[in-house]
């Protein structure tokens, strides 16, 4: 074996590559993982298994020029070319895949409502750059406001869908939040509505949220909407002991009703690999008898308390009315949303919504290409 280029260094599982950032190793698998031939180029699925190798991948010859790695592997008869640029990118993005939908989070506070995107829903649906920001908000901000929507059932479904398809959930692929006789949600009464977010009683709670509104000239019922991780990372810094707990522990929710029982354990705050809040599940109305130990619990409540109380504070809530011909959507993971009580008797509130993953968000951000503006 030898190496035209002395820079590479070889070590017995992996070898040093001379980027322009520094020597950066990789492991030969993964090298052998990286090929371009273990793509099929019809599908761009992976076709190489490489558990059916007979041993571990070793290279019998490399070099580096013209900008490629270039690998000759000693048990195989195969040859990978690995482009350079391939290899910094990765490097440079701390060993992960480059993901333009990997967007940081945008705190938001009481004064959200002034700030939050605005998209009409004609340029959405013809504007592949105001789409782009549509959604870029929505990683972003986790909320954004679809203004001059169609009235009708079928304009929330061409909205939604421009996203993704729409996920089901007990009730259907869609809900409307207005009076009704025998309600089975809280959301179908006049009454307040605690914030929350939408169905924890599911193995994976509903991603982004549409709330299209139809008719509102109803008094009261304004819209109350908090950037939950916003919240959690305040309670991060003012009172840590709570912030540990409530990341620590699942907690059970339900919903039950003739025909149904759903019972699933979710995290009040979830953290991402690198520690940050990722989301959050608030439910007052779905939640059920904690199940954790009731030592435990002298801990647990008072920290579940307090961080409720807190997403009620001035400094967090931001209120407004949403008027016909809007619609809001939101990253249900992030954002909790309710409602303050109106008057039933003197007119009409009509809200229709649904629900898409938030995996289609960003799949849908992605295929939209990177120069989001
Ligand atoms: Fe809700």
């Amino acid at each position: 074996m030898h190496s035209e280029n002395h820079a590479i260094k070889l070590d017995k599982k992996g070898l040093y590559v001379p980027l322009s950032t520094g020597l950066f190793y990789f492991n030969y698998y993964w090298l052998r993982d990286a090929c371009s031939s273990t793509i099929d180029p019809a599908t761009r699925e992976r076709v190489f298994e490489i558990s059916e190798l007979p041993c571990p991948p070793y290279p019998s010859a490399v070099s580096m020029h013209n900008g490629k790695l270039t690998i000759d592997w000693r048990d195989e008869q195969h040859q990978s070319v690995l482009p350079l640029s391939m290899l910094s990118d990765f490097a440079a993005n701390g060993g992960r895949i480059p993901d333009i939908a990997d967007i940081p989070r945008r705190p938001w506070y009481a004064d959200g409502y002034a700030n939050f995107k605005r998209v009409t829903q004609h340029d959405i649906e013809t504007n592949d750059t105001e789409k782009k920001r549509f959604a870029h908000a929505l990683i972003e901000d986790g909320i954004a406001l679809v203004t001059d929507m169609h009235n009708s059932d079928e304009s929330l479904t061409r909205l939604a869908t421009s996203l993704g398809p729409v996920t089901p959930v007990v009730d259907g692929y869609y809900f409307d939040v207005r009076l009704t006789i025998d309600p089975t949600n809280l959301a179908y009464t006049a009454n307040a509505l605690e914030l929350h977010t939408d169905l924890p009683n599911e193995d994976s709670a509903p991603g982004v949220q549409f709330l299209h509104c139809r008719a509102n000239d109803v008094s009261g019922g304004r819209s109350l909407f908090v950037d939950g991780t916003a919240v959690a990372e305040t309670l991060r810094n003012e009172k840590p002991e709570f912030f540990n707990l409530l990341c620590a522990h699942d907690i059970p929710f339900y919903r039950r009703h003739i025909g149904w029982d759903y019972r699933a354990h979710q995290r009040i705050i979830e953290l991402d690999a690198a520690g940050n809040v990722s989301g959050l599940t608030i439910s007052q109305h779905l939640q059920d008898s904690i199940d954790l130990p009731q030592s435990l619990l002298d801990d647990y409540y008072p920290a579940l308390c307090h961080f409720h109380r807190m997403l009620k504070e001035d400094r967090f809530v931001t209120r407004f009315r949403l008027s016909a011909g809007e619609c809001i959507v939101f990253d249900n993971h992030r954002v909790v949303h309710g409602r303050e009580a109106f008057v039933a008797e003197d007119g009409e509130r009509h809200l229709r919504g649904c629900y898409v993953d938030r995996g289609s968000l960003r799949s849908t951000y992605r295929t939209l290409g990177a120069n989001a503006s």
